[in-house]
């Protein structure tokens, strides 16, 4: 059902987002992926033939501003940039580490919707990224666990504001992604493999297993200000 469509992919050059990309090839759509760095943009275009892209810092608005008319017709936006989770103890939250953390994934994802939303083709939709982070927060957690909870709310706001568009949020677990690509190697297999004897389904997720869901949220035709949970069972245990 996304055959000829074109989805804007936010943080489309790696992890989910790359995911998210590839299952939109995979169903003859063309992905336009954006993100912050050059080299993560040539490398993705070199990786999904087919497909378009370019930079955009989303901490710049005028870049941010400049994709409404960038890449021409938009059916979908599937926003999936993020920065690493910073664990900080309350004590050492500053505002402006606050304000810095928000503004990729609250403060961007407000910046790109209101670009794009009014060019969006009819019957198109949006899809934001929140996380279980809100729902299984611990000591530390404020920063990670605050933007999901904003984000799950922005969500089901713009579906009100933004109908008959369909707005919907996708809710990871932990994921295997680049995004954990701060620890090292023993020291991330160690991560993932507590995070997976916790789980009801004994493993974290792969990227594409994630994608599926944004795949949902762009073909169903009647879920608004929905949020997708993939995570495992995480929330359950
Ligand atoms: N992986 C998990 O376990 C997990 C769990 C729950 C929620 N999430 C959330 O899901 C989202 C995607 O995570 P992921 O695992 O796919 O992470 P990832 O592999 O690190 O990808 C993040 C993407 O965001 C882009 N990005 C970061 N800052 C940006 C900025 N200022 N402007 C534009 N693009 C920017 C990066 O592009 P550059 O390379 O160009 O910087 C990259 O393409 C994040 O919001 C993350 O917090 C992830």
């Amino acid at each position: 059902m996304l055959s000829g469509n074109r989805v804007l992919i936010v943080g489309g050059t790696s992890g989910i987002g790359l995911a998210v990309a590839r299952a939109v090839l995979e169903r003859d759509a063309t992905p336009i992926v954006v993100s912050r760095k050059e080299a993560s943009v040539q490398s993705a275009l070199d990786h999904l033939p087919g497909s378009e892209g370019g930079v955009c810092d989303l901490t710049d608005y005028a870049q941010v501003s400049a994709l409404a008319t960038a890449y021409g017709p938009i059916d979908h936006l599937v926003f999936t940039a993020g920065e690493p989770l910073s664990l900080v103890p309350l004590a050492d939250l500053t505002r402006d580490v606050v304000q810095d953390f928000f503004s990729t994934r609250f403060y961007g994802a407000i910046d790109v919707v209101r670009a794009i939303a009014p060019a969006l083709r009819p019957g198109g939709s949006i899809t934001l990224t929140t996380g279980t982070a809100s729902d299984r927060p611990g000591p530390g957690w404020l920063l990670g666990a605050t933007v999901c909870g904003a984000t799950d709310a922005l969500t089901r706001t713009l579906a009100v504001e933004l109908a008959p568009v369909r707005v919907n949020a996708v809710s990871p677990g932990v994921i295997r992604s680049p995004l954990w690509a701060a620890l090292d190697d023993d020291a991330r297999q160690e991560f993932f493999d507590s995070a997976a004897t916790a789980l009801p389904l004994n493993r974290v997720g792969e990227a594409e297993d994630v994608a599926l869901a944004y795949v949902y949220a762009m073909e169903q035709q009647h879920g608004t200000g929905a949020i997708l949970r993939v995570d495992g069972g995480t929330v359950l245990v």
